[in-house]
């Protein structure tokens, strides 16, 4: 199924229109990463396997589903930024009596994910649709869940304010929603030589205004209608994914040299972000990779 908003692409502003030329010319590139194109970290439990990644990307979507606390008359959920849909996919395969919307600002997603869809017969449960998640075609208060996996990281401000108001207007009040992202302690201008050349070089690769700031997303939250706010740190949960990044870089760019096939800036870019992300990292008192989970009052 596949739902187009009226606001056509070409119009994007230039944030926007840098999103999309990311993920037009990496697409295929989240094939490496992920068999199943999750398009995100994964989450290591104790006796995971560390060294296979499918399970830790699948358990990563099992934390944002089960950190959604769904009750049974909890039909409708939105998924904001879905990627190529593979959290769709893994959450209506646990829970086919759900339906499913995920929004992406990349035309290419859509059509991509709707024949991922379509290969395992889930196209019914799961609404895809071409959009801006700053400017959602869906009502107020229609949502009984929503979540948004490495995907708010994408719009401008350090508190994603435009994303924030529009996911606490769409969301049924008393419901619950769950975002997962890489999120910054101080400000980008405290960081020293090393760290800010990685923070900005990994901004411009993966077409990202900025991080997340967690104590003004938090804020903003909290200033459209958010409360139960509670943030819980997986930075150590996602390490072995995180570690596992630059060997898969490395080996995506000597399969690359052999088959003779030359990668253009914005795919270099991506590589290279990976590489850094590993920096950034490390630095925990400047990041942390977070789950921010909440209720709207
Ligand atoms: C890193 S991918 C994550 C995809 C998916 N959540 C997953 O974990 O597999 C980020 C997604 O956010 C989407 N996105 C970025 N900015 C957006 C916007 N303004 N409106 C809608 N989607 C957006 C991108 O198109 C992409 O699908």
């Amino acid at each position: 199924m596949i739902t187009q908003t009226d606001k056509p692409i070409q119009q994007a502003n230039s944030t926007l229109q840098k999103v999309v030329t990311y993920y037009e010319d990496t697409g295929l590139d989240y094939g490496e990463w992920s068999k199943e194109f999750n398009m995100h970290f994964g989450y290591y439990r104790l006796w995971m396997n560390p060294f296979k990644r499918e399970p830790m990307l699948e358990e990563m979507n099992r934390q944002v589903f089960n950190h959604l606390k769904l009750n049974e008359d909890d039909k409708v959920i939105y998924d904001l930024g879905c990627g190529l849909a593979a959290p769709c996919r893994s959450f209506i395969k646990k829970c086919p009596n759900k339906k499913i919307k995920g929004i992406t600002i990349v035309n290419w997603q859509v059509e991509k994910a709707k024949e991922l869809n379509n290969a395992v017969g889930l196209d019914s449960s799961i609404e895809l649709i071409l959009g801006d998640y700053t400017e959602l075609p869906f009502a107020d208060n229609s949502a009984d869940a929503l979540y948004a996996l490495e995907s708010c990281c994408h719009t401008k401000g350090l508190d994603k304010a435009p994303f924030v108001n529009e996911m606490m207007r769409v969301l049924k009040p008393g419901k619950r929603f769950v975002i997962v992202d890489g999120f910054i302690k101080k400000e980008p201008e405290s960081f020293g030589a090393l760290l800010g050349y990685c923070y900005k070089e990994i901004c411009k690769g993966w077409a990202l205004p900025s991080f997340p700031h967690i104590g003004l997303f938090t804020g903003a939250i909290k200033k459209f209608g958010g409360e139960k706010i509670q943030v819980k740190d997986f930075s150590f949960r996602i390490a072995p994914t995180a570690m596992q990044s630059p060997f898969a870089v490395v080996w995506f760019l000597i399969k690359k040299l052999f088959q003779g096939e030359k990668l253009n800036p914005v795919r270099l870019g991506h590589l290279k972000s990976c590489l850094l992300g590993f920096v950034l990292g490390m630095h925990r008192r400047s990041f942390a990779y977070c789950l921010i989970t909440g209720i709207k009052k």
